[in-house]
Parts: C-alpha cells; structure tokens; sequence
C-alpha cells in the first residue's frame, strides 16, 4: 500500500529498468515521475532486450497500470518511435498508460537548443544526451513551457510558435545552424498520435489508487550524483533524481512514501563529464567496461568505468532516506582476483574524510582504498540461498552493509529478469 520509489545512487544506469521489471509484478501502478527520454532502462527476459525510455519499465507485465508523471520531459517523437517498438508485444498501451496533462513537452527546438548549448559549453560541455532535457526543464520553470494538456487546446500551434520564436533568438546569437522544418513535421505526425492515448490528471489517478490501498511504484531515472540540487553540479541532469523528486513528479504527499529502494552497481560508472573520483583510466577500467558490457543504453557512448565509492554512496542513501539497498552486476566482477571499494577521499592538503560534501568533488581527489578478494565464476540461480554463495561475496557484501548500515535485499548476477536473488 502506498509509493515504493525506486531509484539510482550512483551517476545512473544501475539497473533501474531491469529491477522494476522484476518487481512490478507486486504493484498495481508502476510510474516515471522526472526525467525524459534521456533515460534507457534496460530489460531482458524470455530473450526479449528491450530499451524504454519514457515509458515505464511496468509495461510488460499484466494487470498494472503504467503512468507518465507531471515531473517528466516527454517528447512526442521518441514516444511514437517507443509505441511502434513495443507494437510487436501486444501490451494494450491506450488501455494500461495513462500521461500526465502536466507533463512538459519536448519540442524540437529544446533539442537544437540543448545541441547548440553544448557546443557552446566547448571543453567544459555536460555531456548531456542532446536530447533537449535540459531547456525543457528550463522553460518548465522560466514559466513558459508546453504541457501535454495544451496539445488540444486551439491555440496549441501559436504557443508552439512563441515559444519556438523566442529560441531561434538564442540559436541565431549561437550561430548554431539547423533545419527546424524535418523535425517539425514529425513533431506534428506525433502529437496528433499522443492525443489518441489517456492524457489526464494522474495526480488523481494515483492518489485515488493510494486511497484504495494499491501499491504504487515510482521508477527512477538517472541517480541520485546527476541530482539537479545534491549531484556533482553542474554535471548533473535538470531534474530532482531523488526519493523527494517522486512526491512532486506525482502529485503525492512525502507520507504516501513506504520504503525507498536505492539500486547500486558493485563497481561505479559514469557516462557524460564531470568529477568521477573512483574512475579507473586504465586496464582496470577497461576491463569492467568490457565485463560489463557498459555503453550507454540512450546514446551508445561508453561508459566511464571505476570501483565503488562509498564516501559518495553513504551520501546517496542519506539524502534518499534509502530503506534497502539492491546490488547490481556482481557477475560482472567475477574475474577480477582482487576487487577495492574506496572508504575514503585524501585531499591535497593531506587530510580525510569518509563524507562527500560540496567542496570534495571540486578537488582532486585520491581515493583510499579497501581490498577484497574476488569470488570466482558466480555458480547461482533465482532459488540459491544467501549463504550458500561464495564466502568472498558474502564478505563483500556483509561488508557495505555494515559501512552503509542498510540492508542488501536484492543481489543481481546477470541481466536476465530470472538473474536476481531475492532475499528473505
Ligand atoms: P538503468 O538505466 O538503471 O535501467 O540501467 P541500463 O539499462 O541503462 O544499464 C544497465 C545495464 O546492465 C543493462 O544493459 C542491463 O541489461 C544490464 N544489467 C542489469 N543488471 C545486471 C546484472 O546483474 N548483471 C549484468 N551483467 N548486467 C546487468
Ligand atoms: P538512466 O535513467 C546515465 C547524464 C548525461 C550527462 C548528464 C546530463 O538510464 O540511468 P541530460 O541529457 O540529462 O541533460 O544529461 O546526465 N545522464 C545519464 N547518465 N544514465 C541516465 O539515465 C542518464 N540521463 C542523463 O550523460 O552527463
Ligand atoms: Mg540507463
């Protein structure tokens, strides 16, 4: 009864998608509250792979319903392009996904802008993911975005044009060069397919489900370090990836909120630019990028590879309020002999500290380390128990349990939805 929210502590790509997938089957409503398209949550079973990006990671099992929460980005043409892909699965979308009215839209120029923002930024560019996350967000709280609801209103197209006016002002001042005219149409193609799907006022919608004790999960995207507020600013997304963030991307109140599961790697990565103290720039490194298949699921880039960092993630679980940890991609690591965490950051005047604070990630920063040994090939299933896995593993994890003082609930060997050890 009430909101589970399930979200990243590290820089993203935890996951996420896959362990939604895994628990949705116990919720009868899973929903995206913040973020757009600039999510790629992955899911595997059956030897079905499939990316979502706006749409939430619920969506393949039966009987719940999916919703896309006021606090996300949705752009209309990757939502078509996502309910063609998913045409072949049979899922009942107009039926099962209901869209926020308040939702802001992404408009092709909030793409032009986010590409020629970054081409400004030169050296000192984000990273983003140019997929117009960024100036949406801005025009979200400038006060002049466009929200789903507006989509059928009559003077949908001359908002459209005012607010698509006022950037090409900016665009010129950028030199930047474009042709609005190929987006545009299939931004219009789009928005007429969005209107034939349930667009309403999902506040309502979940807080009535909440009133009829359902079970609501919140899906995260990105996590907790590409926050807007607590991340490594300003390499960080534009929205609140935090437990927090759930309450306004829904419309729910903080004591709707149950558990808070946050999802961690057993190693770090990070994809984009931006302070990375545990980033491993060597074979290492290399190694954990292969081992882990680590491209990103949006953009294909490879993934910046390091060991865990627990400094930043005792951060992320204090902010989230986190109840239970879940770990992912501990196969990943079953060929290294020796695997570290670091425990501590040293900074150049010599001195420690355990904490990540907002002066910590402007300094370079050396790591101290932690080692362990390595657990060897992984020889489990869904039905093996906690302590029948190898004693190095039990160790490891024992170990962050301590340190992290939350319990590891969900331990994750494989990117097959049967790949998961659930315990208790
Ligand atoms: P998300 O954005 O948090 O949903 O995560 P992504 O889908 O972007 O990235 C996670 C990647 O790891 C995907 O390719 C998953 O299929 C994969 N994955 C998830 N869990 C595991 C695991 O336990 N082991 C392995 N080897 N891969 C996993
Ligand atoms: P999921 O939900 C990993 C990163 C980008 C960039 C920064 C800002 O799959 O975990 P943006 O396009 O949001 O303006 O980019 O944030 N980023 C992600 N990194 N996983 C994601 O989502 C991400 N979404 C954004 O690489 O550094
Ligand atoms: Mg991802």
């Amino acid at each position: 009864m009430g909101v589970d929210v399930l979200l990243g502590l590290q820089w993203g790509d935890e996951g996420k998608g896959k362990i939604v997938d895994v628990l949705a089957g116990n919720y009868a409503i899973v929903s995206r509250f913040q973020g757009g398209p600039n999510a790629g949550h992955t899911l595997e079973f059956d030897g079905i792979k499939h990316v979502l990006h706006q749409i939430p990671s619920g969506v393949f099992r039966k009987n719940i319903s999916n919703v896309i929460g006021n606090g996300v980005v949705l752009d209309p043409v990757v939502f078509m392009e996502e309910v063609e892909e998913l045409k072949k699965y049979n899922l009942d979308l107009r039926e099962n996904l209901h869209i926020s009215k308040r939702a802001q839209l992404i408009l092709p120029i909030h793409r032009l802008l986010d590409a020629a923002q970054e081409a400004a930024k030169g050296e000192k560019k984000i990273g983003s993911t140019l997929r117009g996350i960024g100036p949406t967000y801005q025009d979200k709280v400038g006060r002049h975005g466009i929200r789903v609801g507006d989509i059928v209103a009559d003077n949908f197209r001359s908002k459209y044009d005012e607010l698509t006016n006022r950037h090409k002002i900016s665009l010129d001042y950028l030199k930047f060069e474009y042709d609005l005219d190929a987006y545009e149409d299939e931004f219009f193609k789009a928005i007429e397919f969005l209107k034939t799907f349930r667009l309403s006022d999902t506040e309502n919608y979940i807080n009535d489900a909440i009133r009829q004790k359902k079970s609501i999960l919140a899906e995260g995207a990105q996590g907790s370090l590409l926050d807007i507020d607590f991340g490594s600013y300003p390499f960080v997304t534009s929205s609140n990836t935090m437990a927090a963030g759930a309450c306004t991307g829904l419309g729910v109140a903080p004591s709707a909120i149950n558990e808070v599961f946050g999802i961690f790697k057993a190693y770090c990565t990070r994809v984009g630019s931006g302070p990375f103290p545990t980033e491993l720039l060597d074979e290492t490194g290399e190694k954990l990028r292969k081992e882990g298949a680590e491209y990103g699921a949006t953009t294909g880039r490879p993934r910046r590879c390091g060991w865990l960092d627990l400094p930043a993630l005792k951060y992320a679980i204090t902010i989230n309020g986190v109840t239970q940890l879940f770990m992912m991609k501990a196969d990943v690591l079953n060929s290294f002999s020796e695997i570290k965490v670091c425990t501590h950051y040293k900074f150049p005047d010599g001195s420690q500290s355990d904490a990540l604070t907002y002066d910590s990630l402007s300094q370079d920063i050396e790591p101290i380390y932690k080692s362990f040994q390595g657990w060897g090939n992984l020889d489990v299933d869904k039905n093996t128990a906690f302590h029948d896995l190898p004693d190095p593993l039990k160790n490891y994890i024992q170990y962050l349990e301590g340190e992290l003082d939350t319990p590891i609930n969900i331990i994750s060997f494989g990117p097959d939805r049967s790949e998961t050890m659930i315990r208790n």
